[in-house]
Formats: structure tokens, sequence, C-alpha cells
């Protein structure tokens, strides 16, 4: 509307230059425009390049999109949605997903192709997987901020389950600066791990771990240095700092800030265990930020205020929201995570009543 609308007020503005053209050299102003436009479809236009499934329920979808993958810094993320114009019909429901919020898991800035590692949640994640190579998307981004990269310092990252997938990039780059990086992977069921390689990339130390169930093995560490247990990420990383899984060659007394990336249940958990069980062995100075998944709409950093979270500050009890998608990295202590999960149960009817559509649709297909 605003282009419509606009237009002819943009038209006035040049009229004075307008007039002084050379009809004879229209076609030549013509074959440059084609020239940009061709220049900004080949920078700007996303395609499907490929869709992995890599566990029951997360899927990777590599997509070419030249200009976004090469600004994109490790932690931020896109707004991803198909095009509602093109996407499949079925018993005239369109498969047209809302704009996902979805991080770079890696990019290859050369040849423009970003992976976004998704978890099937709802509606619009599931449709990831429909998705097929060529299909057009719209990929706006990079938005958010890079997650600071320190130097020299001792990072613990705490990555549970699809948390995983966003650690891989800031891990490598931690370690590129030398950082030394210990990094918790915690995951619910076993079938749940993917990209084992990534996360040995990203890390000196990994401690695997694999919630209690009947009949759970523990993850096998592929290298010497890496240590296993079953339990949830809480319990072993407290199994860790008391020693139980053997000697390492990073304590948690050595670091210096940690990188929480999960459900936000589990952040919370994280936060409050800093404070009670694991307290006794951190440095008391020692700082650590989780990266919040907000709900989220616009993504272009103040327009919309559905990504509003809640903070409230640690000393003076003061409230107060910032945009999580400004900066999705926020100091743990400050997230008021009951708030936080109130909001993303906001819609939780609606979402419940979309993805029961979805599968009627699915199965009226099959
Ligand atoms: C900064 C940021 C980065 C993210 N990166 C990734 C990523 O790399 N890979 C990935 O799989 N997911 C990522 N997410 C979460 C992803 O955007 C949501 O899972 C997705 O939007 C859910 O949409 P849906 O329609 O499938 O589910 P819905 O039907 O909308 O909701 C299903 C469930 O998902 C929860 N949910 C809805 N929106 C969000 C949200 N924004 N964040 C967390 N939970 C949500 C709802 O509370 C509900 O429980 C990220 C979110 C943010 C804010
Ligand atoms: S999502 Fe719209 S302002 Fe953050």
């Amino acid at each position: 509307a605003s282009a419509r609308d606009g237009y002819p007020y943009v038209t006035r503005l040049f009229e004075q230059e307008l007039k002084t053209l050379d009809p004879a050299k229209q076609s030549d102003r013509d074959q440059s425009l084609k020239k940009l436009f061709d220049h900004l479809d080949a920078e700007l236009l996303a395609t499907v390049i490929e869709v992995n499934r890599l566990t029951p329920t997360i899927i990777e979808v590599l997509v070419k999109a030249p200009m976004q993958a090469r600004k994109f810094q490790p932690g931020q993320f896109y707004r991803i949605q198909n095009l509602e114009s093109l996407a499949p019909v079925v018993n005239g429901t369109v498969l047209a997903a809302e704009g996902l919020a979805l991080t770079g898991a890696w990019v290859d800035k050369e040849s423009g192709i970003i992976s976004l590692i998704t978890l099937e949640m709802g509606s619009s994640s599931r449709l990831c997987s429909l998705w097929k190579p060529g299909d057009p998307l719209v990929v706006m981004g990079v938005t958010g901020e890079p997650t600071e990269i320190t130097e020299s310092k001792t990072i613990m990252l705490v990555g549970g389950g699809l948390g995983n997938a966003v650690q891989f990039s800031i891990g490598k780059a931690l370690r590129a600066s030398g950082n030394k990086v210990i990094y918790f992977a915690g995951y619910k069921n076993l079938s749940d791990v993917f990209k084992v390689e990534d996360i040995e990339e990203a890390s000196d130390v990994i401690v695997w771990s694999v919630d209690p169930a009947p009949g759970v093995e523990a993850i096998k560490p592929n290298r010497p240095q890496d240590r296993t247990c079953v339990g949830n990420i809480l319990e072993s990383i407290e199994s860790y700092a008391k020693g139980e899984l053997g000697d390492t060659s990073i304590k948690l007394e050595d670091v210096d800030h940690m990188i929480v990336i999960g459900s936000d249940r589990m952040m919370a958990a994280v936060k409050q265990a800093r404070s009670e069980q694991l307290k006794p062995y951190l440095k008391p100075e020692h700082t650590a930020i989780g990266s919040i998944n907000s709900p989220m709409q616009c993504m272009m950093k103040g327009v919309c205020a559905q990504c509003l979270c809640k903070h409230v500050d640690p000393h003076t009890g003061e409230e107060y929201f910032v945009y999580s998608c400004y900066n999705q990295d926020q100091d743990l202590d400050r997230v008021d995570f009951p708030n936080l999960n109130a909001r993303l149960r906001q819609n939780t009817v609606q979402e419940k009543l979309s993805n029961l559509w979805l599968d009627y649709l699915l199965d009226s297909q099959a």
C-alpha cells in the first residue's frame, strides 16, 4: 500500500530531473535498471536447496540467500516464511507458514548458503519439512545481535536439545578467539542427538547428558577428554563439578561466562541453580546469558512489540521491558522467566487447534 500510494509523490520529487532526460536513451536506462534488478534478485531472493531430517522431530533446511548469509554473525537469526501465493493448498487451506524466528546454525558466506535447524513445535515449524528444493522463501535478516565473542576466557556453553544448533557457530567462534570452551549438551532422548561433529568442533570438553528413562543408555563420547552421564542437564553439571565424571582439563570454578540456550524452563532452571546447588562450584563474579526465545512477529527491532520481554533488576527490583528481537542474548539474572512462560502460552489454544488441523490435512492426503 505504501508503494502504491507513495509512487506519485516520489515521481513528483524527480519531476525536473525527468524532464531533462533524453528519450532516445530510454533503452539504455531500461538496461541498467534491469541490471540493478537482476543484481538485487541474485543477492536477496532466497531459495530452498535441501531439506534434511536430522531426528524424528528436527530438520535442517539449507537455503541459498547470498546477502543474508554474508551478513550473519554467530548468535543472530532470520525471519523465515514461505510465500503464501505459491504455497500448496490442501482441502482449501493454504499451507503458508507464519514468520518463524530461526537462528543460523552455520553459513557458507562464499556460496551464500544458510543452514537453519528447526524443531517441529507447531504448525508453522512443521510446514518446513514440506518445502522442496527450488521453493522460494522470504528470508529477512539477519536480525538480533551477534553473540559477544570474548578473548582468552573460559566459557561454559549449555545447550538443551535444539538449543545445541545455536551453540555450534558460537562455540567455534569462541575457540577461534582463544577461549576455552566447556560444553554441556543435554537431550531428552538419545534420538534427539544431532550434528555431533559440529558440537566437537565447538568445544574443548563436552559433557553429554540424556534424561533418565527405562533402559536409556548414556551417549558414547568419541573423544577421550569428553564425559557423559544419564541425568538432566543440571544433574550433569553438578556431577561434573563434584568430579564424579572423572578428571577434566576445565574445572567449573574456571568458568568466567555462561551461554545458556534451550527451552525457557531449562534456562530458568540454570538461572536458579547458579545461586543454589551450583553456587559452591562457580566464581562469584561469573556472568551468564540466555538466548531468549520470546514470542516474535516482525523481528524488525521495535516495530510490533510482540517480542517485549520483562526484566527485573536483581539489585533494585525495578521492572522494565526489552525487545528480544533487538538482542536475543539477555542477562539470565534479569529475565523474568514466569512472565516469559506466560507470554509463550498466550496463544496456546489457537496453536493446538492449528496443529490438529494440520494433522487432519496431512492425514487426508496420505
Ligand atoms: C531469537 C529466536 C531464535 C530462534 N531460533 C530457532 C531455531 O534456530 N530453531 C528452531 O527450531 N526454533 C527457533 N526458535 C523458536 C521458533 O521460532 C518457534 O519454535 C516457532 O516460531 C514456533 O512456531 P510454530 O508455528 O511451529 O509453533 P506455534 O504453534 O506458534 O507454537 C507451538 C509451541 O511453540 C512455542 N513457541 C511459539 N513461538 C515461539 C518462540 N518464538 N520461541 C519459542 N517457542 C515458541 C509456543 O509457546 C508453543 O508451545 C527461535 C525463537 C527465537 C525468538
Ligand atoms: S518482534 Fe516486532 S518489535 Fe520485536
